[in-house]
Parts: C-alpha cells; structure tokens; sequence
C-alpha cells in the first residue's frame, strides 16, 4: 500500500481518537442500531437525530419489531425528521431481512445494497460500521474532505476504498466524516486545526476554494397552495384527509391542501365551492415551505361547520390533531391558528 495512504490512515485515526464526538451509536454494536443512525443522518442534522434515534429504538428495540409494526406507527415516530421515503424503505427493507436472513442484517456491502433503501453510502456505511469490512462510505462530508486532500475534481470513491483498507475500516470512515462534519467545514476550514494539514494538497497549493467541484443548483419551482382548516365547534373536532401513499409525505395526515398552478386563484371561492357546507371564512395567514424542488406559498383558511358527515376513510374528524403523523408543513399550517 502506498506510504501516502498508510501516514493518512495514521493521522485520521489519531486525531479521531481524541476528538471524535460522543455519539449515542458509537457506542453501540447493534448491526440495527448503526443502521437507523445512517439513515437518519442522511440531510438531517446530529443533534436533530439523537433524540429521534433513542425514541425509534425504544419503540422498535430490534430489526423484528420494526419489521413487524405498521406503517403508520413507523411514520409517526418519523415525523419531523423529514424525507419519509426513508422511513418507508427502511421499514420494507426491515422486513425483507425479517424473512430472507431470520432478522439479522447481511454483513457485506454487496449484500446489503440489494435491500430496499440502501445505496452505496448506507450499505458501506453498515459494513463498515457494524461489521468492519473493509469498503468506504462517501457522503458528501467525505467528498469534500477528499476532493481537497488529492486536490482532485474526479470520483474520490477510489480514494476512500484506498484508505478503508485498514484494520479498523470503521474508525477510517468515521474519521472522515468527523473530520469534515467538525474541521474541513464547507466554507472557512479549519486547516490549522486539521490532522492532515501538512497532506493536503489543496491546503499546500492554497486552493481549497476550487474543492469539491461546485455541485449544480436545483431547479426550484414556486407552488401555490391553500389549506383548509375546517372547524366543527360543536365537536370541537377538525377535519383532517390523508395523503396517497406515494409522492411527497406519503400517507401522512393534513388539512385540506390544494395546489394551483397560479397565484392567482380566487382560493376562497374555490374552497366554498368545495365545501359548500362551510361558513365564516376567514384567511388566517401564509405559511412557506421549502423542499428540494419546491418553494411552496400556502395560503391558510379557515371556516365552521356543524355538519360532520363521515366521508372516504382517507378523512377523519379529529380533536387532537397531534395524534395522527403530519407533515411539518401541516404543523405550520396548524400554528397560524395561534
Ligand atoms: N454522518 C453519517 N454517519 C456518520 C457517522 N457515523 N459519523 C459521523 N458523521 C456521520
Ligand atoms: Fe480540509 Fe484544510 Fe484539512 Fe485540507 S487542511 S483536509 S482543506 S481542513
């Protein structure tokens, strides 16, 4: 192996070994455990995760239990942490383990790619982490810890199976990450601080700016939208309708939303024609919400009704709003009832 590899390796892991934060599931051996961290660290940030990775695994302490619980149970606990497709294929994925390896998670990357949800981040991330063999994980922390040390534009990817090529492939990967979640940061790093300083390339011909390569932008298109906040005060009940089972927050519950191609809609028209039994209309404001492709404007309403007919088993009347899994944009719908 090649000697800049081998004093990389060596740097990493000593610095790791120091500075590494006290992670919750560092300090386990759980193959399922690792598992949930990975996938909720993917676009969601440390500290949101630790307190939603102990609350999933108290209630689904094992692969079993998971597999073996709804859906809904699964969403709900989900709920805030954003991007639901992974909680939907990490709960297929729980059962396709359940019954094709008697609940215990494949040890290789090449097995446990085949599993719903896991790309070549996650499944080197498992392998690696819970199983230690010796495969990278690059996310984008390591891409740019990478692209900056070999001063490269390229796929770092044969970089990082360079360097996982390592007794403790784990730590190696780790390291990585922590070193561009707490040193190499996306603007401003810490180079002074940095284990492999006197390595780097970038560093050395003062052009960390050109590393990584600029990622391209996202369309982002503007959706107009209004939500219902339907109100039986007699009941003191509200009425809720639920989301298909595919497309963006999947089976999650919401106010009545419809979307328009314009803003200019005449929405509170439209809305009596749609729920013709509705009175006292009032707009109680604007809520926006940004999503990858999306920069929805949601103008919020709401009206009374005293007539509580039950509809398709996809609407609910419901007092306490909170006990059905809604999306944060339903929860900001909520708060603009003050
Ligand atoms: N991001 C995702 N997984 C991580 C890990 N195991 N350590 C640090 N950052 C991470
Ligand atoms: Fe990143 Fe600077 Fe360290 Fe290079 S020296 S890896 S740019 S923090």
């Amino acid at each position: 192996m090649s000697q800049v590899i081998s004093l990389l390796q060596k740097n990493l892991l000593t610095w790791y070994k120091h500075h590494r934060r006290d992670l919750p599931w560092r300090n386990t051996t759980d193959p399922y455990a690792i598992w949930v961290s990975e996938v909720m660290l993917q676009q969601t940030r440390v500290d949101t995760v630790i307190a939603y990775w102990h609350r999933f695994l108290e209630t689904f302490p094992t692969l079993a239990d998971l597999a073996k619980a709804d859906e809904q149970a699964v969403l709900q606990i989900w709920q805030g942490l954003g991007y639901y497709r992974r909680a939907k294929l990490m709960h297929k994925a729980a059962k396709q383990v359940l019954s094709q390896f008697d609940g215990n998670l494949p040890k290789t990357l090449v097995e446990l790619i085949k599993l719903s949800g896991f790309g070549p981040y996650t499944a080197g991330a498992v392998a690696s982490i819970a199983f230690g063999e010796k495969v990278p994980c690059v996310d984008g922390n390591v891409i740019r810890v990478l692209s900056r040390i070999f001063a490269s534009h390229a796929d770092v990817t044969p970089h990082a199976f360079a360097l996982a090529k390592h007794r403790d492939p784990s730590s190696i990967n780790q390291s990585l990450m922590e070193l561009g979640a707490l040193i190499c940061l996306p603007k401003n790093p810490k180079c002074s601080s940095c284990p492999v300083q006197m390595r780097c390339q970038a560093n050395q011909q003062q052009t960390i700016d050109l590393y990584p390569a600029p990622r391209k932008k996202p369309n982002v298109k503007n959706v107009f939208a209004a939500a219902l906040i339907l109100h039986n005060p007699q009941e003191q009940t509200f009425l809720l309708q639920q989301r298909p089972s595919s497309g963006r927050w999947p089976n999650m519950w919401e106010f009545p939303y419809f979307e328009f191609e314009e803003n200019d809609m005449c929405v509170e028209q439209f809305l009596t024609t749609k729920f013709p039994k509705a009175a006292n209309f009032a707009k109680k404001g604007k809520v926006r919400h940004q999503l990858t492709h999306q920069n929805i404007h949601v103008d919020v309403y709401f009206a009374e009704t005293f007539e509580q007919s039950s509809g398709p088993t996809t609407q609910k009347w419901i007092k306490d709003v909170s006990t059905l899994p809604t999306s944060v944009l339903a929860k900001k719908i909520q708060q603009t009832l003050g």
